[in-house]
């Protein structure tokens, strides 16, 4: 199918990890025209400022990855922001986009949406199965009310005026951009500092919280990127026959995992720390596992390009580009 790269591409959040990997592929896919406001431009959770965004720009299309994002520290500490903020931002702009016209959007959610107990892999209809994981129920709330938003704008303005809003829901992500906070990153992120730092001190040994054998997957940013253009592109037919009108999301993953142990091995091995990986038991471990189902994406013809070991060999390079700048 041909896509028309003059299309007027709005990407909210186009300074963060996600984002600037959308515009990235967005331009390696040769559209031309994006538009896109700083926070500072332009603050989201404003109404009358989205409006007026929306009534100036009138966008085509809508790739929506702006969000206040963060680790369990910040998701416990700040619950009020995390639910208001989110819903704010995809209010305002799920709805602003409907009412300047826009007829296609794409909204990102995460993996934290399904159940804390959900059977892993964590397929699309695990969705509202049973209870969240607490800390970051909150946030997980918005993201679903936001799937079910582009939902229902579908399924009552879809027919009428050919408006197509659709989800994706990455799993865990890495790569250039990332948040490298020494106490509000994620794991791979932490990971890289702490060895990094470790070998630039010579310690001989880096201690990490738990076992060392609950099972993770983690997708390296620009692959989420093509996935992410990949379902704005698809034809509507394909992605009407691999989702229903109340359940429209599809889960992005990388489609194996691995155990944190071997990812601190690799790590270490990424970033040359030569020292022991000692793990600490008396700590907690989180859940065993946790894993996409991503067969329906890759059913539709996508599937990632760059491995776990690649993806942190560029991550590193990106961190030690940014210490130096
Ligand atoms: N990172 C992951 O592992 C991961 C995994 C699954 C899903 N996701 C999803 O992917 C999306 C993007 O995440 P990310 O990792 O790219 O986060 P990020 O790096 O923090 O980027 C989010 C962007 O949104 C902007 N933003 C936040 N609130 C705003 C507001 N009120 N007005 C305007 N801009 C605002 C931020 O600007 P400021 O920084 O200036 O505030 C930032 O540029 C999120 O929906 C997230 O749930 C991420």
């Amino acid at each position: 199918m041909s896509h028309n790269h003059d299309s007027k591409i709005y990407v909210a959040g186009h300074r963060g990890m996600v984002g600037s990997a959308i515009v990235r592929e967005l331009a390696r896919k040769g559209y031309t025209n994006l538009v896109y406001r700083t926070h500072q431009e332009l603050d989201l959770t404003n109404q009358a400022a989205v409006k007026d965004f929306f009534e100036t720009e009138k966008p085509d299309q809508v790739y929506l990855a702006a969000a206040k994002v963060g680790g369990i520290h910040a998701n416990n500490t700040y619950p009020a922001e995390f639910i208001y903020e989110n819903l704010m931002v995809q209010n305002n702009v799920i709805h602003q986009a409907f009412l300047s016209g826009v007829k296609k959007l794409l909204f990102l959610g995460s993996s934290c949406i399904y159940p804390k107990l959900a059977s892993q892999p964590m397929a699309e209809d695990a969705l509202l199965t049973g209870k969240l994981e607490p800390t970051n129920e909150p946030y997980a709330i918005a993201k679903i009310a936001g799937i079910k938003m582009c939902e229902s704008y579908h399924r009552q303005h879809g027919q009428s005026n050919g408006l197509d809003y659709r989800s994706v829901m990455p799993t865990n992500l890495y790569g250039p951009g990332d948040n490298y906070h020494p106490e509000n990153s994620h794991v791979i992120p932490a990971l890289i500092r702490r060895f990094h730092e470790a070998k630039m001190i010579q310690s001989p040994e880096v201690v990490i919280w738990g076992t060392g054998t609950p099972r993770r997957e983690f997708l390296y940013v620009d692959d989420m990127a093509s996935a992410s253009v990949f379902a704005m592109e698809l034809d509507k037919n394909h992605y009407d026959r691999l989702t229903s009108p109340m359940q429209s999301h599809l889960n992005v993953g990388f489609g194996s995992d691995l155990n944190i142990a071997d990812l601190a091995n690799l790590i270490a091995r990424t970033t040359g720390f030569k020292g022991k990986i000692h793990f600490d038991p008396s700590k907690p471990d989180g859940t065993p596992r946790k894993m996409m189902d991503s067969s329906k994406l890759r059913q539709l013809g996508w599937q990632p390009s760059v491995d776990l070991e690649s993806g942190l060999t560029l991550t590193y390079a990106n961190f030690l580009q940014k210490i130096s700048s």
